[in-house]
């Protein structure tokens, strides 16, 4: 049973062996969830966890709280800059929060950033530990990025312990780094890097 669906980069193991056991490690994480892409048929549901989860969310993300937002977010996460998944229960397929990778950029940068959201309903269960947890193992695999950045203003406790928990380190604060509800916010840096020394998968 594939976990981590991601059914598209199962031949990535078939093409480069030795990728094979690290796939498999990346599937075997998820204890009581797994990720999938983000598909049109979710449009009710995540504006529904959008909408039910402002008090959570606000001021640290902005969410796809409408169908016209969710239609521009699916955009976005089409195009080749950005990946969106949903982080979903194993036992009822429930979306329980959603996982991004925006601004991806390859070369000799290979960065990309993350960000993140969670039911309200479900927050606080260590269940987007899990999901971040796979979804940079599998974008470090999947996009052969050497760097994964999450920017998390100073007072957004939960998330600063969440990167943490999953390995990433503090980099700096970024001022006035990104524009969030009508204002530009300051920012700090984390990071979680790759230890690859070559470029590519
Ligand atoms: C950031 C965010 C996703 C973190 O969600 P979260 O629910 O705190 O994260 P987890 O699912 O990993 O849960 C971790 C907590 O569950 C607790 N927990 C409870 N049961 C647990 C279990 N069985 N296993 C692991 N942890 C468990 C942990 O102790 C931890 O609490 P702590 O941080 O107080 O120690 C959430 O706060 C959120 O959506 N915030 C708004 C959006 C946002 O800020 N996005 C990021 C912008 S930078």
């Amino acid at each position: 049973m594939l976990e981590l669906a991601l059914n598209f980069h199962d031949d990535l193991g078939a093409l480069n062996p030795h990728l094979a056991p690290i796939i498999e490690e990346a599937k075997a994480h998820g204890r009581r969830i797994y990720l999938r892409s983000v598909e049109p048929r979710d449009r009710q549901k995540i504006v529904r966890l959008a909408r039910s989860s402002t008090a959570l969310h606000h001021p640290w993300i902005e969410t796809p709280k409408s169908n016209a937002l969710f239609n521009q977010y699916l955009d976005r996460i089409k195009g080749k800059n950005a990946t969106g998944m949903v982080v979903c229960f194993k036992h009822n397929d429930e979306i329980i929060g959603v996982i991004n990778l925006n601004e991806i950029v390859l070369g000799a940068f290979r960065s990309a950033r993350v960000s993140y959201y969670v039911s309200h309903e479900h927050h606080g269960r260590g269940l987007m530990t899990e999901g971040l947890n796979l979804f940079t193992t599998e974008a470090f695999i999947s996009q052969g990025l050497h760097r994964i950045e999450a920017a998390i203003q100073p007072q957004n406790i939960p998330s600063k312990r969440l990167v943490k928990r999953c390995g990433f380190h503090y980099e700096g604060l970024a001022k006035g780094y990104l524009y969030i509800d009508g204002k530009w916010r300051d920012h700090e840096r984390w990071a979680l890097v790759h230890d690859r020394d070559t470029v590519g998968v």
